[in-house]
């Protein structure tokens, strides 16, 4: 029997750890530059809460949760859901008008895996609430370009507008009397979509499909005075901030929660996991999930599609390290090593030891594997004399050191001694 991880579901190995470690700590600075403050959520909610908000005629809530039938709750399929049920639980908007805020953490959808697309996978999301002006959408998405800019990596960024409940309807009659001329053509999602969701067979990704909607009407022709009004300041916004855009009127997100803007940074290198990044504006979610009228517009980043472009960028594999490796030779010396060991790490020295009581090459070959800067070797003769040998792992040179007083003692020594040598 194979002992191994679910399809979809993925280790993150210590030689990957540096590349997460620089996303979250990139972003969580880049949010706080913006104002935001961070959440944390349970990753199980109400089922009924994610048919609420995502949409029940949408594919993640379709087909794609993970739901313990029994118990009434889903894992989170995303975050932006589960983030505004923890708004209006704890009335937020009562402490501050304005709520910034962002969360990161594991989201779980079954998709079929591939490159890029995991069945768990992690999001960096931030949301903006009780904030209806469009500045706010183009300062959000500057705030995501400037994350993606400071991580090194290139992304274009598409946006479009889905209206609001005052235009939308009309463009969805438009749309369907324009597809229902040509149902036989499309494929049979779309045929079924044409009637049920229109608005998705705008982003089939099949060839057929495609050249048909290149001729439907534009939702961007279609808005309303006060949507256009907003969608034309949101772009001259962008503009200001010179953050550059395209726009793509048949972008319509996998999410039915969006009202007017709605946003995807996009990548060539990941094949067709394209999109490491959308959101959106959502107007009148949380008053239908029983809060406040108030409006919303936030995005998400996917971690491991930031994760894959940043290994394609890398041009040596960094590697962690540690400051000083103890190679004990003898029982004496492994007990005597330990308690160094112990009082260097309280000193904040990242020290390794092992206590294995192998030969002194099989320590020295460890202390190159782990990088070490430096290497105390420990033996019997050097005990008695309270010394140990100090050896710079990068020159080669070695020093008696002195262990004289108590361990604390020896350890401030050769705490001193190592953090004087030059880098
Ligand atoms: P989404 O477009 O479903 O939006 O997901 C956002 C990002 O999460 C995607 O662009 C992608 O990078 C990543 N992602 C999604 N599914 C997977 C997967 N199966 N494997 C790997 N990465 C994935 C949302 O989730 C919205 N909640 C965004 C939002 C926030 N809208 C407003 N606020």
């Amino acid at each position: 029997m194979k002992t191994q991880a679910i399809q979809g579901f993925k280790d993150i190995l210590p030689d990957e750890m540096h590349r997460w470690l620089r996303i979250e700590n990139v972003s969580r600075d880049i949010f706080q530059r913006f104002g935001f403050r961070e959440i944390r959520l349970p990753i199980m909610e109400e089922t009924s809460l994610f048919a609420r908000s995502i949409g029940q005629d949408t594919d993640i809530v379709e087909k794609e949760m993970y739901t313990f039938a029994d118990k009434g709750a889903t894992l989170r399929p995303e975050a932006t859901a589960s983030l505004l049920r923890a708004f209006i639980e704890h009335a937020l908007h009562l402490k501050q008008p304005v709520q910034r805020l962002f969360t990161i953490g594991p989201m779980f959808r079954h998709e079929r895996p591939q490159k890029g697309r995991l069945r768990q996978f992690h999001q960096l999301d931030a949301e903006v609430i009780g904030a209806k002006e469009p500045d706010v959408d183009s300062e959000l998405m500057a705030m995501g370009a400037m994350i993606l800019t400071e991580l090194g990596l290139a992304a274009s960024l598409e946006i479009n507008s889905l209206g609001c409940p005052r235009c939308r309807p009309s463009f969805r009659e438009q749309l369907i009397d324009y597809l229902r001329q040509y149902s036989k053509d499309l494929c049979p999602d779309c045929r079924r979509r044409t009637d049920t969701n229109p608005l998705r067979v705008l982003d089939c990704k099949k060839s057929n499909c495609r050249e048909l909607v290149d001729d439907a009407p534009s939702i961007l022709a279609s808005l309303c005075a006060a949507c256009e009004d907003h969608f034309n300041a949101v772009c001259a916004g962008l503009e200001r901030l010179g953050v550059s855009y395209t726009l793509n009127r048949f972008m319509v997100r996998g999410l039915d929660y969006y009202t007017r803007t709605t946003f995807e940074f996009l990548t060539d290198n990941l094949g067709a996991q394209a999109a490491i990044g959308a959101g959106g504006r959502y107007d009148g979610l949380i008053e239908q999930l029983g809060g406040p009228a108030l409006p919303g517009i936030g995005f998400a980043l996917g971690m491991e599609r930031l994760a894959l472009l940043m290994e394609q960028n890398e041009e040596e594999k960094a590697a962690d390290s540690m400051d000083l490796y103890i190679a004990a030779l003898g029982e004496r010396a492994i007990r005597e090593g330990q308690v160094l060991a112990h009082h260097l790490r309280s000193l904040g020295v990242r020290t390794g030891i092992d206590y294995g009581g192998r030969s002194l090459k099989a320590q020295m070959k460890q202390a190159g594997r782990v990088r070490a800067r430096f290497a105390l070797i420990i033996g019997d003769d050097e005990l008695d004399r309270k010394a140990a040998q100090l050896r710079d792992m990068t020159g080669k040179d070695q020093q008696e050191v002195s262990l004289a007083g108590d361990a604390p003692q020896a350890a401030r020594t050769i705490h001193t001694i190592i953090s004087s040598a030059p880098a």
